[in-house]
């Protein structure tokens, strides 16, 4: 049996990457591109030490439990809700994630989003493509500018400052925004950032972002009664996590004319959709894919191997989380 500990790559990832942690560990990569079952999950982990995961493998207490010899699951995510981080803790399992790296074109995303819905960009295309497009009008695709409005940030971590960097400096927008804690002054006075409450965020906002991590308390943050409070003018992008927002009631609001526009990149139970989300035409979709550039997608994994390298040869870890 080889000395050099062994670790399982949960799916596919880029080949010059896979090299990186040949380097280091005997390394088992998936077969094929689909998410791993658990139970497939544990059954390839069974006499490894470390994970490469990704956001969508479950690591709870039954995979640990199942899986005695794993010392790290680095992840190449920023955001860690599918992983039990007591459970990890309690077991001494290691956890890492991939922060900062994935900042600014997650930001761009954003913004991306914002500008696609409040100007209706998909929707216009959609309506050439299908020929509907015969003549000049006054309205035709009209929506709502982006420049020099109200950007609200519900969520002012790194992603969240990233996002107000470009409404205030590069759109020329107020911004206001709502997080557990403030930022420090030195933070908010560049952007004129203002702290806000979250009731006087949804009112006050033309355009709402949300940049909060998915925790249980974060569960349908945005649902019906939040929904109430915005202008119906306004445009919800959600670039979280799938069920920060409450799809079902945030599908209705957009079909009853309640809030003018949304632009989604996660959803609840994805990659399954609320088909009522699919049917309407002021809501502009995508597959989760906010992080999604070549070169961030490869720094992410770049990351998560370094801390795999560290985690499993007796370094300190570059990005731990812990409960
Ligand atoms: C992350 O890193 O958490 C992004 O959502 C990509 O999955």
């Amino acid at each position: 049996m080889s000395a050099r500990p062994s670790v399982l790559v949960a799916r596919r990832i880029f080949p010059d990457i896979v090299q990186r942690l040949r380097e280091h560990f005997e390394v088992e990569e998936p077969l094929d591109d689909e998410p791993l079952p658990q139970p497939e999950l544990i059954r390839r982990l069974q006499g490894k030490v470390g994970l490469f995961a990704t956001g969508t493998e479950l690591i709870d207490a039954t995979l640990l439990q199942a899986c005695p010899d794993l010392r790290a699951v680095c992840l190449m995510t920023v955001g860690y809700n599918n992983v039990d981080l007591a459970a990890c803790a309690a077991r001494g399992v290691v956890v890492t994630n991939a922060p900062d790296v994935l900042t600014e074109t997650t930001a761009d995303f954003g913004f991306a989003l914002l500008l696609a819905a409040a100007r209706r960009v998909t929707e216009a295309e959609h309506y050439l493509r299908a020929g509907r497009w015969k003549q000049w009008n006054i309205d035709l695709l009209a929506g709502a500018d982006v420049h020099g409005s109200t950007l609200g940030v519900l969520g002012m971590g790194r992603i969240g400052q990233a996002i107000a960097r470009r409404a205030a400096l590069g759109f020329g927008m107020r911004v206001i925004y709502h997080n557990r804690s403030r930022l420090a002054p030195e933070l908010e006075a560049p952007l004129g950032a203002q702290w806000v409450d979250k009731t006087e965020l949804l009112r006050r906002a033309d355009h709402l972002i949300i940049v909060v991590p998915y925790t249980p308390a974060a569960h349908h943050l945005i649902g019906a009664p939040e929904l109430a409070l915005m202008k119906p003018s306004a445009t919800l992008v959600n670039i979280a996590r799938g069920g920060v927002v409450d799809d079902a009631a945030l599908a209705e609001a957009l079909a009853a004319g309640r809030l003018a526009a949304a632009g989604l990149d996660v959803f609840e139970g994805e990659p399954q959709l609320n088909p009522a989300l699919l049917a309407l035409s002021n809501v502009v979709l995508t597959p989760h894919i906010a992080s999604a550039s070549i070169a961030t997608r490869r720094a992410m994994c770049n990351l998560a191997v370094d801390n795999l390298i560290a985690a499993l040869t007796g370094g300190q870890v570059l990005t731990p989380v812990g409960p």
